[in-house]
């Protein structure tokens, strides 16, 4: 698969340039960077990443622009590391617990209880003072700088033939997970049993019964069309989930001054207006997958949590850990 993206990527890689359009100098060149996304264009993430792809190249008089690629066209988010630690392609969305695996402590975003919401989340992931050290770990082992996080709302389980009322409705059921330790863990916990694969063989997975449910938020749920295939969704609520947006070490530092400081200013207005989307369009996702078959049941939440209390302490284990969850939850107050 690594063979066929890098295809991809490279047959795209100077389409961009040459066409700066305005200005008569006609000098400028433009660097396309590639976007690598898991969520089709309907979804808040793509939406918001186009709207930045927009401001930058308006903003840097068009040295820079963005192309982001959409529905898991470059492959699927595991790739996404190493094609971007590379340089195949610049930027990518990758769910926290992708990263868990290069650095332990961005487990801290994929644990229950550790954000009460999304706006306590999203103060926490835009503030350099408690994530700047841990965006900037990558860099050297891995050539990947995190730019900064995206929320992903509440998760909530959704199974295939029935409402998840209580952890009990789960046993005996396969549950597909990100590709991830905390994520086994925490459907283990659950009494279930889990079955990782990538985002994009989660609706076929579904509908060919190699799992019996998934758990993610809302928009992802209706926007990728699950309701069709498992319409029973449990707000379970379990986490507030992160995603991340990553880049080329390379790339960032070509930027020249004035330009990172429009990437930087383009990036806050991106993260903004999607977590304005995410909350008006976390409604509308629900009437319309409602609209389409699926059923939304509030059930026993508190049962749930109380089953995934013990994952804080068999995940936080090392002291960098645990000081930045201290920080996490000094955020809140
Ligand atoms: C969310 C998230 C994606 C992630 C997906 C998943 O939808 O936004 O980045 O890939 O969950 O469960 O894999």
């Amino acid at each position: 698969a690594t063979t066929a993206i890098t295809a991809l990527a490279l047959a795209g890689c100077s389409g961009g340039a040459g066409n700066g359009g305005e200005g008569d100098g006609g000098s400028t060149s433009t660097t396309v960077m590639k976007l690598a996304l898991n969520q089709p264009e309907t979804h808040p993430s793509f939406i918001a990443l186009e709207a930045f792809g927009e401001q930058l190249k308006e903003d840097t008089d068009g040295r820079w622009d963005i192309e982001v690629h959409a529905n898991s066209t470059l492959g699927n988010q595991d790739e996404y590391l190493q094609s971007v630690s590379q340089g195949v392609i610049d930027l990518a969305i990758v769910s926290a617990p992708q990263l868990e695996n290069l650095n332990k402590d961005f487990v801290l975003f994929s644990l229950p209880k550790v954000f009460d919401d999304i706006d306590h989340q999203m103060s926490v992931l835009s503030d350099d003072e408690i994530v700047g050290d841990l965006y900037g770990s990558l860099a050297e082992s891995n050539n990947i700088d995190v730019v900064g996080g995206l929320t992903q709302g509440e998760r909530s389980i959704y199974l295939k033939d029935t409402i998840a009322e209580t952890p009990a409705d789960l046993e005996g059921k396969k549950i597909r997970v990100q590709e991830s330790p905390v994520f086994m863990a925490m459907i283990e916990a659950l009494g279930a049993s889990p079955t990782p694969l990538p985002f994009g063989d989660v609706y076929s997975g579904l509908q060919s019964g190699v799992v019996d449910g998934a758990e993610n938020n809302e928009i992802s749920y209706f926007s990728n069309k699950h309701h069709e295939v498992a319409p029973y969704f449990s707000f379970t609520r379990h986490l507030v989930g992160a995603d991340f947006l990553i880049i080329n070490s390379d790339t960032l530092s070509e930027m020249s001054e004035e330009d990172r400081a429009a990437f930087d200013e383009g990036w806050t207005a991106a993260w903004e207006q999607h977590t304005e989307l995410w909350k008006t369009d976390t409604e509308k996702a629900i009437a319309d997958a409602e609209a389409g078959g699926a059923e939304f049941s509030e059930v026993d939440t508190e049962a749930f949590t109380e089953a995934l209390e013990p994952l804080l302490d068999e995940f936080l284990t090392e002291d960098s850990q645990t000081t930045l969850y201290e920080a996490i939850r000094g955020a809140a107050e």
